[in-house]
């Protein structure tokens, strides 16, 4: 194999009560590799489409060529990639855009050099790419755009990840409105204490969600979908977080929180019509103050990266 096109999914992350720990794969939108090889060593980077030029162009800087040097390093390489980006989702948008990005990145290499490591392997390469990105190296959009489905980090040191089973009939609806919140701020200002009423109150709801979800137990999800600790610390860096969650929450769906660190924000429903009105819901709050949204429905995406084209 020369060449090699992959994508890799936006992700949910969080899902209100797991701070760092849940996220989960949708099947749309998300980003685009396609990679060439070469036969000097190192990374080129060709292109990157549809950053507006905001991504660093040297490949010591971008996190998704980072984690392709620190691969071909790990594998001793004597070859090196061609590396053209199309980005399908605006960065700092909360829905894991930098994630699909380094899991494309380290997915298609794998693959390209002949899938030297598994999946499970390539995580902490992905993990990598987060710290460049954000300056933290969570993995609660990486796990999930890496392995699909609903992703728990149970542990990070040692890394222990698993994944969770959802209901079939499990839809998320994901809202992005045209604001810009930088993940980096947005861990910034979150309090380093929490209270032992929050953190009881957090662990319940963690046991519920994950039950719930086991059980296939919507009511039990619905109750479950409750953020004490960290969504009113963020919620205030997003406008009319409040309507909008209200407005997901008056038409049917089961739960409606933060995506990752915003300022997008997803529900959960059961069915796709419910996701649907829902999305409908929800961009309407926004719009009566002006802001425009697109908006997805989608399910959990079981798969996550995938190939598109070799050659
Ligand atoms: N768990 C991370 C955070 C996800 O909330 O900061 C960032 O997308």
């Amino acid at each position: 194999m020369n060449y090699i096109k992959a994508f890799a999914p936006a992700t949910v992350a969080n899902v209100a009560c797991g701070f760092d720990i849940f996220g989960f794969a949708l099947d749309q939108p998300g980003d685009i590799v396609e990679l060439r090889k070469l036969d000097q060593p190192g990374v080129i980077i060709k292109d990157i489409i549809g950053d507006d030029g905001r991504l660093p162009r040297e490949p010591e800087r971008n996190a998704v060529t980072v984690v392709m040097l620190k691969f071909l390093e790990h594998i001793g390489a004597t070859q090196g990639v061609e590396v053209i980006l199309h980005k399908n989702m605006p960065l700092g948008s909360g829905m894991g855009s930098s994630s699909a990005s380094s899991v494309v990145g380290i997915f298609a290499i794998n693959e390209l050099f002949g899938r030297p490591l598994t999946q499970t392997q390539l995580l902490p390469f992905a993990m990598e790419g987060e710290r460049i990105a954000c300056g933290a190296a969570h993995a609660d959009n990486v796990g999930p755009a890496l392995l699909g489905g609903f992703v728990v980090i149970r542990s990070y040191a040692p890394l222990d990840v698993f994944k969770v089973k959802v209901p079939d009939e499990l839809y998320c609806t994901l809202v992005h409105p045209d604001v810009e919140v930088n993940t980096k701020d947005a861990r910034y200002i979150l309090r380093n204490e929490v209270s032992l009423k929050n953190t009881i109150s957090q662990m319940g709801n963690v046991a519920g969600l994950i039950a719930g979800l086991m059980q296939e137990d919507y009511d039990l999800v619905s109750r479950s979908m409750v953020d004490v600790i960290i969504e009113p610390v963020r919620s205030i860096l997003i406008p009319e977080f409040d309507h909008v969650k209200q407005a997901a929450l008056n038409s049917g769906a089961l739960g409606c929180s933060i995506s990752g660190a915003g300022p997008s924000m997803f529900a959960l429903s059961r069915g796709q019509e419910t996701a649907s009105r829902v999305a409908q819901a929800m961009s309407e709050a926004f719009g009566s103050v002006g802001i425009t949204t697109k908006s997805y429905v989608s399910q959990i995406n079981q798969q996550g990266p995938k190939i598109l084209e070799t050659a």
